[in-house]
């Protein structure tokens, strides 16, 4: 419980690579008797570069699995300590993906999911304002899913997207 994993998979197998997608996966323990994850997206809310964890991760313990039709999932072992930070312009987000410090205009994107004959099941992203408190518990203060540096709270978001005088 609370092991983070990093996850590649491809959004559709059949597109091959161009689909290939990465989250940031814990496990939060049981909650109403179902098992209760993290699933964050690694696409920062800034400009869509692919944020980093901040911390160690393990590739020797790398494990690789064929799920059928196509779908192959790498997951592999990390600890985000410092949460999770952009390379590009220096986005930060804690381990919940709120946005900490830089130029990101809100909370890192995460994924539905569901649980299905004992396996995680992936669903559509969605945008997230804020996240209040942690893991199981946390209030998510989600939003449908909203392009990189897009306002989704406050009076910023009336001028998104901004249009070029005709
Ligand atoms: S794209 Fe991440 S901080 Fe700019």
């Amino acid at each position: 419980m609370g092991e983070w994993k990093i996850v590649h998979f491809f959004l559709d197998p059949n597109q091959g690579d161009v689909t290939r997608r990465t989250a940031y996966i814990r496990y939060n323990g049981p909650l109403n008797g179902a098992p209760s994850f993290t699933i964050i997206s690694n696409r920062c809310a800034h400009l869509g570069c692919p944020v980093q964890p901040n911390g160690p991760s393990f590739p020797d313990q790398t494990k690789s699995i064929d799920t059928g039709g196509g779908q192959h999932v790498t997951l592999i072992k990390m600890l985000p300590a410092g949460g999770f930070g952009c390379p590009c312009h220096g986005g930060q987000y804690d381990q919940e993906g709120n946005r900490t410090a830089g130029p990101p205009v809100r909370s890192l994107d995460r994924y539905e999911y569901s649980i299905r004959n004992g396996h995680l099941i992936l669903g559509k992203t969605f945008s997230v304002a804020k996240v209040k408190g942690s893991g199981k518990d946390a209030i998510i203060y989600r939003y449908r899913l909203a392009g990189p540096g897009q306002h989704i709270t406050g009076w910023e978001q009336i001028f998104y997207p901004l249009q070029p005088p005709q």
